[in-house]
């Protein structure tokens, strides 16, 4: 398997009115990316650590191929997203909180129909199905309707459906936001082991022990730029005190420095 690289994306969007009241800004453009690179290997957890507002949607909607980045290239298994979404999406497995479920149907039907969509054999998709749901303790509400369903199931449920396909490439934006510690530990162990399987894993979170405990490699990204990359040993190694929190909190400060001149 060949790596997920990124490659000096940019991405700018136009502020509506409501978005600018939001944003506090008389400007009608954000650059939401500013030439961001960072590659991820298989058999690797990659995580994309950032504060609020800092890309992170935005760079994984760009590898999943649901936005387009206005320069740069991104390159899966040796393809170019571009023009390519349907290879690419039969390769990725994609986990957002932007993405609803369709609260009408149960997760069991759901993982039957994305699994469908997918073309997983019928035979295939129960074992996976049931292999999911028993791991991640969906059993007892799969025939529950989405919409009756609490966060912490909804986001279990999308966890389970975005595996449909078996892919070799996830891409997972902040998988542990809305679960408790167990369910988390749940999601992070199973990360885990699709990793020793050799999956290449991109994760975004703003939770540094997430980083911490997971990913074999981090790059921290502020303001649609990567402030700082590598290893977590390479990371903290620049700080008086080993830890990730000195250096986050001084490439936040640095950051903000920078915009006030
Ligand atoms: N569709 C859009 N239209 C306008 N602005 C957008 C759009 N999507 C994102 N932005 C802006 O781009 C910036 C980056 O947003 P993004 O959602 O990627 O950040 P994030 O790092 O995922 O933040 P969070 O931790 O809050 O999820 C923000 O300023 C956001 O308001
Ligand atoms: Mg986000």
């Amino acid at each position: 398997m060949e790596p997920l690289q990124v490659e000096a994306i940019k991405k700018t969007f136009r502020l509506s009115k409501k978005q600018r009241k939001i944003e506090r800004t008389d400007l009608r453009k954000k650059v939401a990316l500013d030439g961001v690179s960072f590659s991820a290997n298989p058999g690797e957890i990659f995580g994309l650590l950032g504060p609020n507002g800092a890309g992170k949607t935005t760079a994984l909607r760009c590898i999943a191929t649901l936005i387009r980045p206005d320069e740069g290239d991104i390159r899966i298994g040796g393809i170019t997203v571009r023009n390519h979404s349907a290879e690419i999406r039969r390769k990725i497995a994609f986990l957002t909180s932007d993405l609803q479920l369709e609260t009408h149907f149960t997760p069991n039907y759901l993982f039957a129909y994305f699994s469908r969509l997918h073309k997983v054999p019928e035979r295939t998709m129960t074992v996976r199905r049931d292999a999911l749901f028993s791991r991640f303790g969906i059993d007892a509400f799969r025939e529950v309707k989405v919409a009756d369903l609490s966060t912490g199931m909804k986001q279990k449920t999308s966890l389970a459906i975005s595996l449909v396909h078996d892919p070799p490439y996830i891409i997972f934006d902040e998988p542990t936001n809305g679960l408790d510690v167990l369910t988390a530990k749940t999601v992070t162990d199973y990360l885990i082991e699709l990793k020793d399987a050799g999956k290449t894993i991109i994760l975004s979170t703003h939770i540094l022990r997430v980083v911490e405990k997971l990913c074999d490699r981090a790059a921290i990204i502020i303001d649609g730029l990567i402030k700082d990359e590598g290893t977590l040993e390479e990371l903290v190694s620049k700080t008086p005190d080993g830890d990730l929190e000195t250096l986050f909190f001084q490439l936040v400060e640095e950051s903000e420095a920078s915009d006030h001149v």
